[in-house]
């Protein structure tokens, strides 16, 4: 049966996966107590719905960092995707801008950044594409990827800074998790980088993470980033105000708010909890979206109430990916953008400007 719901995708998505990848894509770190509470998270925040509003005619479209979306959504990046599907990040890639939705793309991707950039832009460019980027100790070969990406035609370069060393991830580490055979970091072209190795006791991304990428990085390293490349800076995993005010003296022009889908620091605040605080730290100097724990459209209108421009959706991503290919993130898509489109009909909404903070109260 052709799943109604996010929900729906993720039991059937089970079905579809290796114990090993459904155990990479569903855990978070330690307890998952972060996991939990991302969703959880947004079902402590109540909508109070406008009535008699004129909402026959609804606009989901917005912009962001100047480029058009159709919707207030992108693709979170997620590595490994040709483990949910052989098509992987091709087949996001082809769904997400077919419905104008951004995508961003993994360092640690199973196709190469150029070809799912040219996926992403055939037929239409529109929508944002971004390049996640994880700074490893050996700079040339970052530097490496952040050519490539703007010479691909990749619009920001999203830095993710909540991972010095990876969380610990204690089913990745019971399957002592590493790439099928086949499946490579299509991305990382050196020896050491070709593969993530299994290692007696340990998960592979763990041990690749440990060796290869540097718990040194600091503010510093934006500069440096901004020296070698024009494209904007995108930050993905602040939690605070602070860092999100530092953030933008530093340049960067867009705030993830992000615990890594509650897969680094367990026990650290919902995502959409530490919004409203990162919303007002920006004050409106840098666009802030906020990722974790989407699974339903009235949760993005939430999201944007507590003042995020638009979300970013991970998992269920993934489980469309794994149950139906193309079509399944274009279905999973279609379905938060419906959801989001009755939600604001039935919150008295006709546009995105009008979805503000007098919609929500949170009960706790
Ligand atoms: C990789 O970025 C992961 O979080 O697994």
């Amino acid at each position: 049966m052709k799943p109604l719901n996010l929900f729906e995708y993720e039991k059937q998505a089970k079905k579809c996966l290796s114990q090993m990848a459904w155990d990479y894509y569903a855990s978070g770190a330690g307890d998952e107590i972060t996991l939990r509470d991302n969703c959880a998270a947004f079902t402590r925040i109540k909508l109070r719905p406008r009535v008699l509003v004129d909402v026959s005619d609804r606009q989901l479209t917005t912009k962001i960092l100047d480029r058009p979306l159709q919707m207030p959504l992108l693709i979170a990046p997620m590595a490994f995707q040709c483990l949910a599907h052989p098509e992987g990040e091709l087949a996001t890639a082809k769904a997400a801008s077919a419905a104008g939705a951004g995508m961003v793309l993994s360092t640690m991707s199973t196709h190469s950044l150029e070809e799912v950039a040219r996926a992403y832009y055939s037929p239409t460019p529109t929508a944002p594409l971004w390049f996640q980027l994880y700074i490893h100790r050996d700079r040339g070969l970052t530097r490496a990827l952040v050519e490539r990406a703007y010479a691909s035609g990749y619009q920001a370069l999203c830095v993710t800074v909540d991972a010095p060393v990876l969380g610990r991830r204690e089913r990745d580490t019971r399957n002592q998790f590493t790439l099928p055979a086949g499946l490579q970091l299509a991305n990382i072209t050196t020896r050491s980088g070709l593969n993530i190795p299994s290692q007696q006791g340990e998960s592979g991304l763990f041990t690749y993470f440990a060796q290869q990428l540097d718990p040194a990085v600091t503010w510093r390293d934006l500069e440096w980033l901004q020296s070698i490349c024009p494209l904007p800076l995108v930050i993905k995993g602040i939690l605070r105000g602070d860092d999100a005010a530092r953030a933008v003296e530093f340049g960067v022009k867009a705030i993830i708010v992000s615990n890594h889908g509650g897969r680094q620091l367990d026990g650290a605040i919902a995502s959409v909890d530490a919004l409203a605080e990162v919303v007002a730290a920006v004050d409106r100097r840098a666009e802030v979206i906020v990722d974790g724990g989407i699974r339903r459209g009235t949760d993005i209108l939430k999201a944007l109430a507590l003042g995020a421009k638009a979300v970013l959706v991970g998992r269920p991503a993934l489980w469309g990916l794994a149950v139906g290919g193309e079509a399944g993130v274009a279905h999973v898509i279609k379905i938060l953008r419906d959801e989001l489109d009755w939600a604001m009909a039935l919150s008295g909404c006709a546009k995105l400007e009008d979805i503000d903070s007098s919609l929500i109260v949170v009960s706790r």
